[in-house]
């Protein structure tokens, strides 16, 4: 029941609907608009995991023209995404600037456009934001505008400076005081994009406090951090894909759990390694938005990224995320046409490859099916019973299997 009247208060276009009240009618296109939005998990690339907080205008244009030249752009990547560190002062009506790493946002954002390419910036609910740049704490709406007016698509809105604000009610002893302070922050900012009349694809981050994926959709999310954040090695990557066992039955289409951004061609994994984040991700119906230097790709970071037929399986339109199937790290995804994906992992490091046996009828097969290895891009045949495959040392197979 609470759900119910959440989603009206987020919602009103539906209420009005209801009750024919045709002055409704322009939210309600918005709100067409927003339901539309993130179908299939966002694709796109951000600054955080290679720039951090030393990103420029420059290095965002960069990744634009990479996107397109490296054939990302054609593949699924679409949204360039500027993270922390763009924010400079607000005016004396209020209005936030952009600082001098980024003289002009609407520039940005136009060139970006020009490309065929979708523009993301980064905010917080807070007064500041984790990098300690001005947040959208009580300027929601205008910045909203702002972003609107800039021609933003996409706003990663990151909790860090509310705390600040939630601590003033001690979260040890109101806990849920603290948490209705953050969910009320969330759903007003998501009310301010709807607000604009703008399609803004909306990016939740709060690292999963409060398990996040159960009231994410409420509060207007499009996809939502389920963990803390993420870095260029195996052991944290890992712990964070495979920890998402159980979280699928909160994907849908529009509305994504989001285990955090790609590091693949950072450098701090191997190739198998890095190919083990690209099919977990797209296995876990994942947003997969690159975060290496994209001007600066070798052939190995490319195909892995551009593995059509991987990229395939995480843009499935069916949306339903891919669950562990069983020990050690066997994972199924059903898909929209009937097949299914099935990714066998060899997870530890100090692990050596060990044969794993697939059996058709974990699967819910009850016939042969046809196989196909989605990285070695060869069809394996028909599989009557079962099939054994030896994932390298912190690698991956991955199949697609169809009746
Ligand atoms: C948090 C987020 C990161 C990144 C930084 C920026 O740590 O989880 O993804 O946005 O803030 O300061």
């Amino acid at each position: 029941m609470r759900k119910a009247i959440a989603r009206l208060l987020l919602y009103p276009c539906v209420f009005v609907l209801s009750s024919i009240v045709i002055a409704g009618w322009p939210s309600c296109a918005a709100s067409a608009q927003f339901a539309q939005l993130a179908a299939t998990p966002p694709m796109g690339w951000n600054s955080w995991n290679h720039f951090a907080e030393k990103v420029t205008d420059a290095d965002v244009r960069a990744a634009a023209d990479a996107m397109v030249a490296s054939g990302m752009r054609d593949a699924g990547y679409v949204y360039v995404n500027v993270d922390d560190t763009w924010e400079g002062e607000r005016d004396a009506q209020g209005n936030i600037h952009s600082n001098s790493k980024f003289p002009d946002m609407k520039a940005l954002a136009d060139y970006v456009h020009s490309k065929g390419l979708k523009f993301g910036i980064y905010s917080s609910p807070g007064p500041k934001t984790c990098a300690g740049f001005e947040g959208s704490y009580g300027h929601e709406e205008q910045d909203a505008q702002t972003y609107a007016d800039w021609g933003v698509d996409f706003l990663k809105y990151d909790l860090c400076g509310l705390r600040t604000i939630m601590d003033l009610y001690d979260p040890a002893q109101n806990p849920r005081k603290a948490s209705a302070i953050m969910r009320d922050a969330y759903a007003k900012m998501h009310r301010a994009l709807v607000k604009t009349g703008r399609p803004i694809v909306y990016s939740i981050c709060q690292y999963g406090v409060d398990s996040v994926w159960e009231w994410g959709e409420d509060v207007g999310g499009n996809l939502w951090r389920t963990t803390d954040d993420i870095s260029d090695s195996y052991r944290s990557m890992a712990l964070i894909g495979f920890s998402q066992a159980g979280l699928e039955r909160y994907t849908k289409p529009g509305h994504w759990n989001d285990p955090d951004m790609l590091e693949v061609g950072n450098g701090g994994m191997n190739a198998d390694q890095y190919r083990t984040q690209m099919s977990l991700w797209a296995m876990l119906a994942a947003p997969l938005l690159a975060g290496n230097d994209l001007s600066k790709m070798d052939d190995s970071t490319r195909s892995i990224l551009m593995n059509k037929e991987v990229i395939a399986v995480d843009q499935d339109r069916l949306g339903a995320q891919g669950y562990r199937l069983g020990p050690p790290q066997v994972w199924a995804r059903n898909l929209a046409d009937g097949a299914k994906a099935v990714a066998v992992f060899n997870f530890v490091t100090d692990d050596v490859p060990q044969p794993v046996t697939v059996r058709l009828k974990d699967l819910g097969f009850s016939e042969p099916v046809h196989a196909r290895d989605l990285w070695t891009h060869k069809d394996v045949g028909l599989i009557r019973d079962s099939y054994t495959v030896t994932p390298p040392e912190g690698g991956v197979v991955m199949l697609r299997l169809w009746k």
